[in-house]
């Protein structure tokens, strides 16, 4: 039996009637952009995320564009960031005019690596640090790191994309950051029917800002005191997303299931797996195998045979990708994130993924270790 590495057609009962009649509404009000949908769910993520104010955007690469655009970042400065962390974080910054400084991960959460964001923080003075919360749960130091930025007066901004529905400490994640973001992405925990994204913000005079910043720099209608550009979220993207969230609870507890029970009987099979910290309750986004780079083809080779998805998130480090020697700004280490891409194995897990289909993905894994 083939096992996806992600299914997103595993909709409850009565979703896609709820979602068709929903289309209708939208298609017939002609709400395609911003609107009440768009209000209904900020108010509802900023009660999720227990944060202030959200403002939605277009995706969650914008998001991180406009935090940064809203705490200043511009031409010429500096930004640290994790070494392992997907694309769109390294872009971002490069997209404000800025320069990224990689710093490498623990090997303990596989998060930034607090120690020597201090040391870099001294050696590169930088404008902001973004610190990525990856794989469904954050770093074991994350109330030192936000400590840490405050102490030395660096904004921080939280790339918690893959991040919706983490608690940290019986808390959502994006409390107590000062900015941070969420991807929308058909993919992640929370997805949309399209691209989706969103901005947590600690304030109303920072989520003014950002609002302006994804709506062409706008006070009024043709009155522009900035310069912006158009990161607002469509309808439907809103709509799907509301109605999304009512099936919430149920798709996180089933993805949550199934990453606790990979976790038990991996390490029956003695395949190393990396958990969340003590302190976080996990989002289910992603299962994270770390077998011997020795024994990583044997193992993808008996998924492919047999049919089995899988992911490498990610394969390289950041500033391993040809597209960055052009604009880093420097590097601090990177030993860790490497090895982790050289390992790093993602089995399927997706909310309603059945008992059969885990029980197939662990047979394979069982004969790729053997073989
Ligand atoms: C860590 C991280 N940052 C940023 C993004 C970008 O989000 P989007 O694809 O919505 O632009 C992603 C999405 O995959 C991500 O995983």
């Amino acid at each position: 039996m083939a096992v996806p590495f992600i299914d997103l057609r595993r909709f409850e009962d009565g979703f896609l009637e709820r979602w068709a009649r929903t289309c209708q509404e939208v298609s017939e009000n002609t709400r395609f952009v911003g609107g009440p949908g768009v209000a209904q769910l900020e108010e509802e993520l900023a009660r999720r995320c227990q944060v202030p104010e959200v403002v939605a955007c277009a995706n969650g690469t914008d998001a991180l564009q406009l935090a940064l655009r809203a705490l200043g970042v511009g031409g010429g400065d500096r930004v640290l960031i994790p070494d392992a962390t997907f694309w769109a974080t390294f872009e971002a910054v490069v997209n404000c005019s800025a320069q990224p400084v990689t710093v490498d991960i623990s090997g303990d959460d596989l998060q930034l690596d607090l120690d020597l964001l201090e040391k870099g923080l001294d050696e590169f003075r930088p404008a902001a640090v973004i610190l990525v919360h990856l794989y469904g749960w954050g770093s074991a130091r994350l109330d030192e790191i936000r400590e840490l930025c405050r102490s030395k007066r660096v904004p921080l901004v939280e790339d918690g994309a893959q991040g919706f529905g983490v608690e940290w400490r019986g808390r959502s994640l994006y409390q107590g950051a000062t900015i941070s973001t969420i991807s929308f992405y058909p993919a992640k925990v929370l997805g949309a029917c399209g691209d989706a994204g969103a901005v947590c913000c600690s304030s109303p005079e920072l989520a003014g800002r950002v609002r302006r910043l994804g709506n062409h720099g706008r006070g009024g209608h043709y009155d522009h005191p900035d310069v912006g550009w158009n990161s607002r979220m469509g309808g439907f993207e809103a709509a799907f997303l509301n109605l999304s969230l009512e099936f919430f609870e149920e798709r996180i507890a089933s993805r949550r299931r199934i990453a606790s029970q990979y976790r038990e009987r991996l390490a029956d099979l003695d395949l190393p797996t990396c958990a969340p910290p003590e302190g976080y309750r996990e989002n289910g986004y992603l299962n994270v195998c770390l077998p011997d780079p020795a024994r990583k083809t044997s193992l993808t080779t008996a998924l492919k045979s047999r049919g089995i998805g899988f992911g490498e998130v990610y394969p390289g480090s950041m500033s391993q990708q040809s597209g960055a020697q052009r604009w880093l700004a420097g590097r601090l280490g990177g030993e860790v994130a490497q090895r982790l891409s050289r390992s790093v194995v993602n089995l399927p897990l997706f909310a309603y993924m059945r008992e059969n289909e885990l029980d197939e993905v662990l047979d394979a894994v069982a004969t790729g270790l053997r073989s």
